[in-house]
């Protein structure tokens, strides 16, 4: 297959992807359409993202498709979301795979509808051996709930004596949240014109670069992924250092260090 258009040259490593994939209520609304169609034309939209992510060779691209606090949406509206979940697995699972992507579902899973929970288990198993792309799907994920859930698991290891409280690390934390295994992810794009998180991933965002865009999930496409994309190679992660090539303030910078210490040494 080759691509819809001319793909942006990005330099390596190539980012984990993360969109909160927001507004098909006010997509359908704006175009007299009831919000299930919007979701209809939310899923047409993941179709889209999931293979232009592969063509660009993404390591890992996450959908927030389902939060924690979307169950205090009407039942119905709750229902069809988690059917259009199936749907989406009953119609894509097989390319997917083929494609060589491994399913994760990430999430408060315990609890979940039996058929549900089944379904995620096949994805996940149909997919395991896959290394061409991970697809993290965040379903019923609520990033408070997450760290509650890490600190649940390391409380009851130090309560039975498998881990002592000097051994908790950041790393150690880590590896008890739901994406425990996963980078965290470098891009996060929200669309629909909002500014927040919404609880999504907020210890995995300490360092993300955050792209914010007014378009509405279901009209989200390859060029609007290109143009996150070509923002974010422009943006300089500093990860709290400073990274100066220009080193001609190097010598201003040391006698003014020099003079501050002096300054305070004496003191
Ligand atoms: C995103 O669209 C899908 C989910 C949150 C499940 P919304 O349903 O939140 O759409 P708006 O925000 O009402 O437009
Ligand atoms: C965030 O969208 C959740 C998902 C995209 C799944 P919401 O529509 O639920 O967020 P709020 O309620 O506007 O913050
Ligand atoms: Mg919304």
């Amino acid at each position: 297959m080759t691509p819809p258009h001319e793909i942006i040259e990005m330099v390596e490593p190539l980012p984990h992807v993360a969109i909160i994939m927001d507004g098909n209520g006010r997509w359908a609304k704006s175009r007299g359409l009831s919000r299930p169609e919007g979701h209809l034309a939310g899923a047409e939209a993941i179709k889209r993202i999931v293979k232009a992510a592969l063509y660009r060779n993404l390591p890992v691209l996450t959908l927030f498709a389902f939060s924690s606090e979307n169950r205090l949406r009407p039942e119905a509206e709750v229902n069809f979301l988690f059917n259009l979940m199936h749907r989406y697995f009953d119609e894509h699972l097989k390319d997917l795979a083929k494609e060589g992507v491994y399913i994760k579902i990430t999430g408060e899973i315990d609890g979940l509808p039996q058929a549900t929970l089944k379904l995620i288990e096949h994805a996940q198993n149909a997919t395991r051996v896959n290394s061409k792309m991970t697809l993290q799907i965040a379903f019923n994920y609520g990033s408070q709930e997450e760290i509650v859930y890490a600190a649940k698991s390391i409380a009851t290891k130090v309560s039975e004596n498998k881990l002592s409280p000097a051994d908790i690390t950041k790393e150690v934390f880590e590896e008890h949240l739901r994406t425990a295994g996963l980078q965290s992810p470098d891009l996060i794009i929200r669309t629909s014109g909002e500014y927040r998180l919404s609880n999504f991933m907020l210890w995995q965002a300490a360092y993300a670069e955050l792209y914010f865009t007014d378009v509405y999930w279901p009209d989200f496409n390859e060029r609007e992924l290109d143009v996150a994309l070509k923002e974010y190679s422009t943006r300089e992660r500093r990860f709290g250092r400073i990274i100066d090539d220009d080193n001609s303030n190097d010598k201003k910078n040391k006698s003014f260090h020099e003079k501050f210490s002096l300054e305070k040494a004496s003191k």
